[in-house]
């Protein structure tokens, strides 16, 4: 929607609200909060020219959204100026009723398409069984949710957390997007993120993506210094980069060779998003470790989860590792249990 359509839609709802109806301009233009509510309910007053506040009060109430979403929050993102009231698959609506195909799925986290009715039915009928048993006790929930995921793909264990910064908190090096959180933005190369933060986190090299000939360098020099290497398989935040072919594959040789661990954030290319269940598949690598989220939650809420052999997992993480609402949060492992079935699907389809 352009801006010169905006400014006529308030000057035509101005004008006609002061012909039909006084309440309506006063209750709407001077106190907007009570237009978007009197909107959303569909509660038009001005029954002489109803098609017509109809049509533009709507354009006005799109507009109000973005305003106050801008003034009342902390504006870290730059939308794209269009407002979601209604999804269902991979359609979105506006309050205007126009209708839009989203392929940015919110960055992965609902691969599965808005509303699944599985996804949606799981969560309703858990969260009315039971939310949260809390880390002191043991949930029904559990043993299914980390059977099928490790199963699914291939590893001993799985520990579930909230996000997928806190998923990647086993570091080491890399120009890749992680999260931002202190302990991730520090390994990253963005330099607006750690601007007046500090001491930065010791203990970590960067190298630029896709260059296996400098990480050879690196593990060379340092190698039995450096626990992990952390990548992106593509770099999502920075702007979809697929590293060159074979890169995967000399990343698993490098780390192989020198002892280092190959840690995948598979956060946003996770479970199907790059037509395989996993995007290292296309080079049928398997990293030590694999961090997921988005998709994970069904596009319902956020779970995370890191998932790596026995030995692996044992050496990484102690048993006071704490993610309080994770690992017992049987709505959400339930949700996430189901995320996964339909997944399957797809990875049928896309790979037809
Ligand atoms: C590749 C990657 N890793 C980690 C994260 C951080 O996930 P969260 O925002 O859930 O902490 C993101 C988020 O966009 C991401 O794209």
């Amino acid at each position: 929607m352009s801006h010169t359509t905006l400014t006529f839609a308030i000057l035509a709802v101005a004008d006609d609200c002061r012909c039909c109806c006084t309440d309506h301009r006063s209750s709407s233009l001077f106190y907007p909060n009570r237009l978007l509510r009197a909107l959303i309910a569909d509660d038009r007053r001005c029954s002489d020219h109803r098609c017509c506040c109809a049509t533009v009060t709507i354009v006005i109430s799109v507009l109000l959204i973005i305003v106050f979403s801008v003034l009342t929050s902390l504006n870290i993102y730059h939308p794209i100026p269009i407002v979601f009231s209604q999804a269902k698959g991979a359609t979105v609506w506006d309050p205007e009723g126009n209708k839009y195909l989203f392929f940015l799925s919110a960055y992965s986290a609902v691969n599965q398409g808005h509303c699944h009715p599985k996804i949606l039915k799981a969560l309703t009928e858990q969260a009315e069984k039971l939310t949260l048993s809390s880390r002191a006790f043991y949930n029904d929930r559990f043993p299914p949710f980390a059977e099928h995921l490790t199963s699914m793909l291939g590893y001993d264990m799985v520990l579930p957390m909230n996000t997928g910064a806190e998923g990647a908190i086993i570091v080491s090096c890399c120009g890749c997007f992680h999260g931002r959180t202190l302990a991730v933005i520090f390994i990253s190369c963005d330099n607006k993120a750690t601007q007046g933060f500090g001491p930065l986190l010791p203990g970590h090299l960067k190298v630029d993506f896709g260059d296996a000939e400098v990480l050879e360098r690196i593990f060379k020099e340092k190698g039995e210094h450096i626990a992990g290497f952390l990548l992106e398989l593509i770099q999502g935040e920075a702007g979809v980069i697929i590293p060159p072919d074979g890169y995967l594959k000399a990343v698993r040789d490098l780390c192989t060779r020198y002892n280092v661990l190959m840690i995948a954030d598979k956060i946003q290319t996770g479970l199907v998003r790059t037509g395989k269940m996993l995007a290292c598949d296309w080079e049928e690598v398997r990293p030590d470790i694999v961090i997921l989220g988005k998709a994970l939650g069904g596009g319902v809420f956020s779970v995370s989860a890191v998932l790596a052999d026995k030995d692996v997992m044992l050496f990484a993480f102690d048993e006071d590792f704490e993610a309080q609402l994770a690992d017992n949060d049987d709505a959400r492992l339930d949700v996430s249990l189901l995320a996964r079935s339909p997944d399957q699907e797809l990875l049928k389809l896309v790979t037809q």
